[in-house]
């Protein structure tokens, strides 16, 4: 089992002198688009959390079985919508794993996104928050799930990461544990989690300075 999550060419951002503000472990919602019994975007989905505890953060994951599709705000009250919507709140910065499927992100991973509001009276559960965004595929090495996230993050008025990750042939990368094997793949995968800890500690603090608008405080004025 691959447990050397860290290595001497790593430090723990989340203890380091030279952060900024807040002292909490940066809280880190996990995003997987599929439902599979052993699916790889899950699996590096869970490789990442992995990554982001050893370097100091608290992780959580959303499991998608059994939330509904998107249905304008009919099913706000089910559970598994609660459950979505108190992470996305909960968190100060997140990770979006989808498999390529026909050239684009799943539709379990649009479905979850779906259901996140961009205000929830005064809350704004994802404006201001860091993104990372990985994908795997099937096949060849391609970038259209990840690209379409990207503009998802900014519906979301959220802070996309400049790295990314796109597993290629993903069914290849994992060892029967299911853990990441060693290899390029998985370098880039501690590299987006190591730049997306960077971003939250240093914007978690200043979110609301970030993303005050003039429009919005004209309208609020009126
Ligand atoms: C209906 C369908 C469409 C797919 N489309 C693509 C694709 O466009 N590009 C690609 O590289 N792989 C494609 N794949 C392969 C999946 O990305 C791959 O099997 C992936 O591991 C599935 O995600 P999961 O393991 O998290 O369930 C497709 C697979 C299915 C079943």
């Amino acid at each position: 089992m691959n447990t050397n999550y860290l290595d001497d060419q790593q430090f723990d951002l989340a203890t380091d002198p030279m952060q900024p503000g807040s002292k909490h472990k940066p809280r880190m919602l996990i995003l997987y688009g599929s439902l599979r019994a052993r699916s790889f975007s899950r699996l590096t989905a869970e490789e990442a959390g992995r990554v982001l505890e050893a370097m100091g953060a608290e992780v959580r994951f959303f499991d998608p079985k059994g939330l509904p599709l998107f249905d304008g705000n009919e099913s706000a009250n089910h559970p598994k919508v609660k459950e979505l919507r108190d992470l996305v709140i909960w968190s100060e910065g997140q990770v979006w794993s989808s498999p390529e499927i026909h050239g684009n992100m799943s539709g379990a991973m649009k479905s979850q996104i779906d259901w996140i509001p961009l205000s929830a009276g005064a809350v704004r559960p994802t404006q201001g928050k860091s993104l990372a965004v990985m994908q795997v595929t099937g096949g060849s090495q391609s970038f259209n799930a990840v690209n379409n996230m990207r503009i998802l993050g900014r519906w979301m008025r959220m802070l996309t990461i400049p790295n990314q990750s796109s597993v290629a042939k993903a069914y290849n990368e994992f060892n029967d544990d299911d853990t990441m094997k060693d290899s390029p793949f998985r370098d880039r995968i501690v590299d987006l989690m190591e730049e997306l800890m960077r971003f939250t500690l240093l914007t978690r603090d200043n979110k609301d300075f970030l993303v005050n608008r003039y429009s919005e405080r004209k309208q609020s004025k009126n």
